[in-house]
Order: structure tokens, then sequence, then C-alpha cells
């Protein structure tokens, strides 16, 4: 199998720069090497050089920045097609705009075709990994999985169940949500690359027979994630109340049903009460921030630092459709943003420690994904720090590495992203 020596600067993590320094957890090599075999990362620096031997295929990324793939923690495939609609907020935004694409999806032809789309618009952005919610039919799992096996991707994904408070034609039973959860389960889940996650839309839209039926497949399944939403806009805290007059605060609506455990991931979490963040943290649950969607959908300003600081798992996401982009450029530019509003600077290591490790450790795949390092996958991206006239001019006043990285992160694009290598291979921009 061919061997490819890529060189440019290499990110290299040591620990969470959220719990420590981050100049301890997270450093550039400048002017290093990676190699790569069979699909994954053989070694590192000059270890790299001195393996790589005559025969290994050069690719030089030059003064670009070699990190380990993006990796979005909580996203809508289904949503592709209706991302930017404007003027709505959560509850109006999904059934004006999203429940009716979600119904398109019932065709299985177009949930193929949005699946492809949507990893060849992640792909362009530097995303190698998704956790992502699919509609109430089987089928657009599957495309989605099998997109993700013709493309050597890692996804994470399932079925979305739903039994009340939507369309006719998007709402399962908690019988047939187990059902077609639990074929799903056991068809994809540990196939490849393919990781199951158990996927309750959220509260309003489950009865309590729902979720207990979800939460007793997670007890049958522990291997599997969870994903579902908490706690995203103030309305929908008060539904969740009207709904689920005996829980304690959103979080008991899913601890109540078995579906609070160590490989669930909550989307969102922004407005949470103490007993709720005590809990989180408590069974190492994780969370997942998702920047531009809370401020395109109006939902609030998320604690990360706070979250991050007192040791409670992170991960970062587009949510798309609610997100209003597909690039975790932007996304972290977001965070920095929204941590700005909380009068809290976040630093570029920390950032891109959170689009790829953090997002990785919250989807329980930190021994394949998120770091560049022998033994992990080789899914990577490269980032150009020049690839406008703007961010060029800015980059060049740099004094250091990190000034350097910064403008790309807050002004960067899919025209920064110069390669995407899956698995091993170069999907985009091999050179
Ligand atoms: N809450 C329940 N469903 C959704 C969704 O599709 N997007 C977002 N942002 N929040 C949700
Ligand atoms: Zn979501």
């Amino acid at each position: 199998m061919t061997r490819h020596l890529l060189t440019g600067h290499v990110l290299h993590f040591a620990g969470n720069p959220f719990t420590g320094p981050w100049q301890d957890a997270v450093r550039i090599a400048e002017n290093s090497a990676l190699l790569i075999e069979n699909g994954q990362i053989a070694a590192i620096g000059e270890d790299a050089r001195t393996a790589a031997g005559p025969e290994a295929v050069h690719h030089d990324y030059g003064g670009h920045l070699i990190l380990p793939g993006f990796i979005d923690a909580h996203a809508h495939y289904p949503q592709t097609a209706m991302i930017a609609s404007w003027g709505k907020r959560l509850i109006d935004w999904l059934n004006t705009y999203t429940f009716p694409e979600e119904i398109r999806l019932s065709d299985p032809d177009y949930a193929t075709r949005i699946a492809s789309r949507y990893l060849d618009l992640v792909l362009d952005h530097g995303t190698t990994s998704v956790a992502s919610f699919c509609t109430i039919h089987p089928h657009s799992a599957e495309a989605l999985f099998e997109a993700g096996a013709a493309r050597g991707m890692a996804i994470v994904a399932g079925k979305t169940c739903m039994d009340r408070n939507a369309p006719d034609a998007l709402c399962d039973t908690a019988q047939s949500a187990y059902d077609d959860s639990k074929a799903l389960l056991t068809r994809w889940h540990g196939k490849g690359r393919a990781v199951y996650a158990i996927t309750p839309r959220f509260s309003p839209t489950s009865t309590p027979e729902q979720l207990h039926a979800l939460g007793a497949l997670w007890a049958e399944h522990p291997e599997a994630l969870m994903q579902t939403h908490l706690s995203e806009q103030v309305d929908e805290i008060a539904w969740v109340r009207d709904l689920f007059p005996q829980a304690r605060d959103y979080l008991d609506t899913y601890e109540a049903t078995g579906l609070l455990g160590a490989r669930g991931l909550y989307g969102h979490s922004i407005h949470l009460e103490p007993r709720e963040i005590d809990r989180l943290r408590e069974v190492g649950a994780g969370v997942v921030h998702c920047p531009t969607s809370n401020t395109f959908i109006g939902s609030g300003l998320f604690d990360l630092m706070g979250l991050a600081r007192a040791g409670q798992g992170v991960g970062l996401a587009t949510d798309t459709g609610g997100g209003s982009s597909f690039s975790m450029l932007r996304t972290m530019a977001a965070a920095y943003e929204v941590a700005q509003l909380r009068g809290e600077a976040v630093h570029a290591a920390q950032l891109l420690w959170l689009a790829t490790a953090g997002s990785a450790a919250v989807l329980h795949r930190g021994n394949e994904i998120g770091s560049l390092a022998p033994g992990m996958a080789a899914d990577i991206c490269v980032l150009d720090l020049a690839s406008t006239p703007a961010i060029a001019q800015r980059a060049a006043e740099a004094e250091d590495i990190w000034e350097a990285v910064f403008p790309t992160i807050m002004m960067g694009d899919d025209r920064a992203v110069s390669a995407t290598w899956v698995n091993g291979l170069p999907l985009r921009g091999g050179n």
C-alpha cells in the first residue's frame, strides 16, 4: 500500500487546554512531517521523515497547517437543502421549514441524494466525521451510513424518533421507534467506521412511552451512543415543563426514562439548571456547543468556558441546518464571538482542540480520531493560512504561529481547506 509523507506545520495535542494551561496542551510543530500508511498515521516529525523511505509519495503543504479532520458533533444532514431559512425561532422554525423538508426524505432517492450532497459539502470544509440526526425514515439512516462508507468516513448517526407534536408523516410510535432503531443498530453499529446513536429528537416530540422504549433499547445496547437536544430555548423549556409536570427539570425527562448516560450527547445545553450541570458532569455525559445555530435561531449564549473548565465534556458542532454554515472554521469563529459576549476570550488552541479532540472525546472515539498521533486514523485537514487576500495580509503581520492561525479561524471558509484526507486517502487536494 502507498505510503504518504505530508510536510507542513503539524498540530499536536498533549492534554485538554481548558482544564490546564493551553500552552501545555496544544503545540504546533513548524515545518514538521507526518507519515501515513495503511490508512493510519504511522509516524510524526523526524520519525516520519526517517521512516518514509524513498518510495513514499511526498505531499508538500509548505506553510499550511496540518491538523486532525474536523469533527462535527451535532448536525442534521436532512436539513442541508433548507439551511439559512429566514426569520423564525426554534418551534416555528421546525414547523415552518424543518418538518416539511424532512418529509421530502420519505423518498429514498432524495434521501440518498441529500446524504451524498451533505458529505461532499462537509469534506469541502475539512470535516471528516459527523454525528448526524436523520429523519424518522429508517432509509434516511441507511443513506447516510452508505454514503459515509463509500467515502471511508467515521460516521455517527441514528434514525430520529418522534411520536407526537410533529406532522403525521413524520411520526413513528414507541414500538416502531424501538424496532426500527434496534434493526439499524444491529446492522450498522461497528460496521466499518459506522457508530449508531439512538436518536430521540427531543422531549417535546416523544411521549414518555417512546422515551422509555428508547431507554430500554440503550440499556440492551450500552455500546451505542444516544443523541438528543437539551435546553436550547427558553420557550422550549417551558413547553417541556408543561408536557412533563412530574420532571424536576428538562434533563430529568431523559434521566427518568433511561436516556442519561456517559455515552449520551446533549445538543445545545444552553439554559441549564445547577442540578442539570452537576448530573451531566457526574455521569460523564457530553454536551455539544452549536454556536452558529444558537445565534441564528436566537437561542442564547452557551457557557463554554464555565462548563469546560469545570471538566464537563464539550464537543463543537454546526447543527446544520439550524446552524448557518457547514464550516467548522465559521463555527469556531462563532464560539469565539459567543464567549466574548460572555466576557471570555477562547484561545485559537482551545478552539482547534474543541473542533477535533473535544468532539472526538464526547463521541467516545478519541482513540481513533481527533488527534494526530501514531496509530490514529489518517483523517486530516490541511489549512492554507493565507487563503484570501484579506486573511493573507493579516497573517503576514503575525509575530508567531498562533497569530498566523487565528485570522483563518475567524475569516476562513472552504477556500482555506487545501486538503481533506480520510482513512489515509486524499479526498480533496492531494497535490
Ligand atoms: N430541537 C429539536 N429538533 C431540532 C432541530 O432540528 N434543530 C435544532 N436546532 N433544535 C432542535
Ligand atoms: Zn440539532
